[in-house]
């Protein structure tokens, strides 16, 4: 049996855009892979309350929830919508009700349209704006919430928008670009945690950090000079330097734990990352011993060395905020949940301090330039009936095991369906 710290938070995950609907932000009139778009996603919007009755059967202790900036701001530095603060207010009070620890993410991949219109991240004046922002809301909703999470995966954001040409505002190659975006985002979160810390809670002391995606980027053979290269750079250009832009050198500026969302793997063939999402099919990764859902390769071990790694060199608290796969397959969903936890709770033994781990995600959802096709959901969600009925899945019956029991029971070694290999050399 694995078990957790005692205190430890089992979680699920969401982001406003992928599950409320009736959304107006640069989203809106994307139209994705499968010809869908966010106008109705899960309508979580108006069936908030029946999402928390799904928590309460997975027995989660908290949720990574979203609050839409561009629902709440018609305006720069505009007073907050009070209707809207109502319905945030009154999801907040339903959570604390049923004893699941709310985190509020203040940004996940979307922006106020007059934001966009101005450039956006890019523009050095969305970080007063954004701290003008929160410093509304936190005062607004400090007696509903402890743990406040500024920005979901920076890097993400500003790559998919500025590099490859995934999300809006669909550029490709702006370098430039990209190091402003990060640079003013990381600006606005230093400015944010000091706000947070300021305002407290009257629910305990306040924590503050944001959500760092790490990849393991590697060469598929270490052979070739060049995947080694390309593998190096992404590294740093993802991984390094956003973290130092966040976290500072070595003052941690402001945070008070740091949130790591690791789901696995990306290595380098020839220059191509071997991955689902960069178009080989799951088939010709497996012939090269790649084992991946329908998105990235699975790499249990990668997040053992990371969390170690960030541990040792940040000494913050850690929550992981996501971790989660996408597959039809079951079993292989709860091979990689176990598996991936496995690893944490190795990293746990050797002294990293983590306190929480969420699930991405409670439900199937609007996964952004893909659409509804990749299904990440602890709860399935019928898109193709107007009334959106959603289902426990048999993932969503193992983690609310997990959950219950603050633990699990270690799956026996398979040939074949075990995840990813072991890597003796430390990427660090
Ligand atoms: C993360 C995002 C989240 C979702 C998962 C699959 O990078 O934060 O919104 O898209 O990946």
């Amino acid at each position: 049996m694995l078990k957790f710290p005692e205190g430890f938070l089992w979680g699920t995950a969401t982001s406003t855009t992928q599950i409320e609907g009736h959304i107006q932000n640069e989203w809106t009139d994307l139209v994705a892979r499968d010809g869908r778009t966010c106008h109705l996603a899960c309508d979580s919007y108006h069936r908030y309350k029946e999402d928390i009755e799904w928590m309460k059967r997975l027995h989660v202790s908290s949720y990574r929830v979203g609050i839409e900036w561009s629902r709440l701001q018609s305006r720069p530095y505009g007073a907050l919508n009070a209707k809207e603060l109502a319905r945030y207010r009154d999801q907040l009070d339903g959570l604390n009700a049923a004893g699941i620890v709310p985190m509020v993410v203040l940004h996940h991949f979307s922006n106020p349209n007059w934001l966009n219109e101005k450039g956006g991240w890019v523009n050095p004046a969305a970080v007063p704006a954004f701290v003008d922002y929160v410093t509304s809301l936190v005062g607004a909703l400090r007696d509903n919430v402890r743990i406040w999470n500024t920005f979901n995966e920076p890097d993400t954001y500003a790559c998919c928008g500025y590099l490859i040409s995934q999300f809006p505002p669909l550029k490709h190659c702006r370098f430039r670009a990209y190091r402003r975006a990060i640079r003013h985002m990381a600006e606005a979160h230093h400015r944010s945690c000091q706000v947070i810390r300021e305002k407290g809670s009257p629910l305990g002391p306040v924590e503050v950090g944001f959500s760092k995606n790490w990849t393991w980027f590697q060469a598929h053979s270490a052979f070739w000079p060049w995947d080694r290269l390309a593998a190096e750079l992404s590294h740093r250009l993802f991984n390094s330097i956003v973290i130092r832009q966040f976290l500072g050198e070595n003052g941690l500026r402001g945070s008070t734990f740091l949130g790591l969302n690791y789901y696995g793997r990306v290595r380098f063939k020839h220059l191509r990352p071997l991955v689902p999402t960069f178009g080989f099919s799951a088939d010709e990764l497996a012939k090269l011993g790649v084992s991946c859902d329908d998105m990235l390769e699975r790499h249990p071990d990668g997040l053992e060395e990371t969390v170690r790694y960030l541990h040792r060199r940040y000494k913050l608290p850690i929550y992981l905020t996501e971790h989660g796969s996408s597959s039809l397959n079951e079993d292989f969903r709860e091979r990689d949940l176990k598996e991936n936890l496995a690893a944490l709770h190795r990293a746990i033994l050797e002294g990293a301090d983590v306190r929480g781990f969420y699930y991405w995600s409670l439900l199937d959802n609007f996964e952004w330039q893909f659409g509804y096709s990749k299904k990440f959901g602890l709860v399935a969600v019928d898109f193709d009936s107007q009334s959106l009925p959603r289902t426990m899945k048999h993932l969503g019956t193992v983690y609310s095991g997990i959950c219950r029991e603050n633990g699990f029971r270690r799956m026996p070694e398979t040939n074949g369906l075990t995840l990813g290999s072991r890597v003796q050399a430390a990427r660090f």
